[in-house]
């Protein structure tokens, strides 16, 4: 069984908003200060996206059956809990990105997507927009060993058990899914 259509193509549309946000905040944005400056409304604007894709990917989500499979009791409850996280510091990481963002007095916002402007974040009593970078970062890396784990549980799914799993958020059928699918399968 295959996730729904809608759910794959979000799923690997976030990996690659994802992966375009890492590159930025590890490439031009660890430049000079001018140079994180300049690039901070692309990396705003790719959040944002991110942001987007995961809400409709949750609301798709909950209107959606998982893919039926029969895995052990703490199997599915680890899956579950691992994906559920990885949803929560999605938002979490835009949530505080958007808290630490404060631009200057004198200088013009960032605009989304070069035109709409970004709405002031709400100030926090007792935290600065410099607090809110340090958390934004560590959230940044709790996500990423996620993914990490996330990804290497995938892999071993697609190498070692070849259960259909990592088919099912494929867009190319495998042979043990098909047979899986026409009841041949174990
Ligand atoms: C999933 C989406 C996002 C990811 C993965 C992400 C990741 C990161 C990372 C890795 C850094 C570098 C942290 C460091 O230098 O230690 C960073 C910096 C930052 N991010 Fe994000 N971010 C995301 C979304 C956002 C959003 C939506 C905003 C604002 C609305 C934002 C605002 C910032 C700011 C203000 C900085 C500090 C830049 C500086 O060093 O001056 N981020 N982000
Ligand atoms: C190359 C990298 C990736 C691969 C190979 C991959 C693979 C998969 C596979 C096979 C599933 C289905 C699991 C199942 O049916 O139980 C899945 C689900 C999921 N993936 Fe990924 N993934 C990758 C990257 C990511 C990233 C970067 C994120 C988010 C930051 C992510 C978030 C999720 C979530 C939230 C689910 C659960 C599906 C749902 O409940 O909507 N994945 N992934």
């Amino acid at each position: 069984m295959r996730w729904p259509f809608a759910i794959r193509l979000l799923h690997w549309l976030s990996v690659g908003t994802f992966a375009i946000q890492i590159a930025l905040s590890f490439g031009p944005m660890k430049g000079s200060g001018m140079a994180s400056m300049l690039w901070l409304p692309s990396h705003i604007s790719t959040g944002v996206l991110i942001f987007l894709l995961t809400v409709f990917r949750l609301v798709l989500r909950v209107c959606t059956r998982a893919p039926g499979r029969s895995p052990s009791l703490p199997a599915r409850a680890a899956a579950a809990l691992v994906q559920w996280c990885l949803y929560a510091f999605v938002l979490a990481v835009v949530i505080t990105g958007w808290l630490a963002y404060r631009p200057m007095p004198l200088m013009s916002p960032a605009r989304l997507f070069g035109s709409l402007p970004i709405p002031k974040a709400p100030s926090v009593a007792g935290l600065n927009a410099r607090d809110f970078i340090a958390l934004h970062s560590t959230l940044f890396w709790v996500l990423a060993a996620l993914v990490a784990v996330h990804v290497l549980v995938a892999a071993m799914h697609a190498v070692l058990f070849r259960d259909g799993v990592m088919s099912g958020m494929l867009f190319r059928r495998s042979r043990e899914a098909k047979a899986e699918d026409s009841g041949l399968a174990g």
